[in-house]
């Protein structure tokens, strides 16, 4: 939704991305076409807060407003994550966490094999989702949620992407996001859809 008011994002300005992943802070920066510096909440020394909400949006959200509020700049937060249809929505917030303290991922991929047979359901269908929140200190907040859909894939293909790339297949393509050119991903994903609307609400 479009707050109300323009809200001041002026170019050139530091934002903290509410991360500690410089990674990701980076893929936050290009994400924004340059138009901001970029820090990281662990740069900024700002712990990472426990994520205790139940959406992934109300976890974008708790976290850019944690980190503008203790930072005292505007701050960036996104949260995402793989819900599969037959599992009511499951891994979903829980994405991360179904890999593990070591984040293994080929382990989240076999628990989600394994959930599917336990239901015993052929539906296949799944989506990521990318919420991303903007927050001012002790100010508004504007919030967006992209979303991709698709069919999960066993067993697991390509080893381009991350996370729950090698299972995940978009509608309309055979070839899973672990397969597919890294390009091609990003101009479909959830993240890229999320950052449209992002950039939509705050600078169109
Ligand atoms: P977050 O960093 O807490 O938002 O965790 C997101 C988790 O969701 C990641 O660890 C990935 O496992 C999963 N995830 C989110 N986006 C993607 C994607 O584009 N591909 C594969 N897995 C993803």
């Amino acid at each position: 939704m479009k707050p109300a008011m323009p809200l001041i994002l002026p170019a050139g300005e530091t934002l903290i991305a509410a991360t500690h992943n410089p990674g990701k802070a980076r893929e936050l920066a290009a994400l924004l076409d340059g138009r901001f510096k970029v820090i990281t909440a662990g740069e900024a020394n700002i712990p990472e807060p426990d994520e205790t909400e139940s959406t992934f949006v109300g976890n974008a959200l708790l976290k850019a407003r944690h980190a503008a509020q203790i930072g005292r700049r505007i701050a960036l937060a996104d949260d995402s994550g793989l819900s599969v249809t037959a599992l009511e929505g499951a891994p979903g917030i829980f994405s991360a966490r179904w890999a593990g303290p070591t984040k293994d991922f080929a382990l989240a991929m076999r628990k989600v094999e394994e959930r599917l047979e336990e239901v015993g359901s052929d539906d296949r269908a799944a989506w990521f989702t990318c919420a991303l929140a903007v927050a001012w200190p002790d100010g508004p907040a504007v919030v967006v949620e992209g979303r991709v859909d698709g069919t999960l894939s066993f067993p697991p293909r390509g080893n381009r992407g991350f996370g729950y790339d090698p299972i995940f297949v978009p509608e309309g393509h055979s070839q899973t996001f672990g397969e597919m050119d890294p390009a091609a991903k990003d101009a479909m994903s959830h993240r890229a859809r999320a950052f449209e609307l992002l950039k939509a609400a705050l600078f169109d």
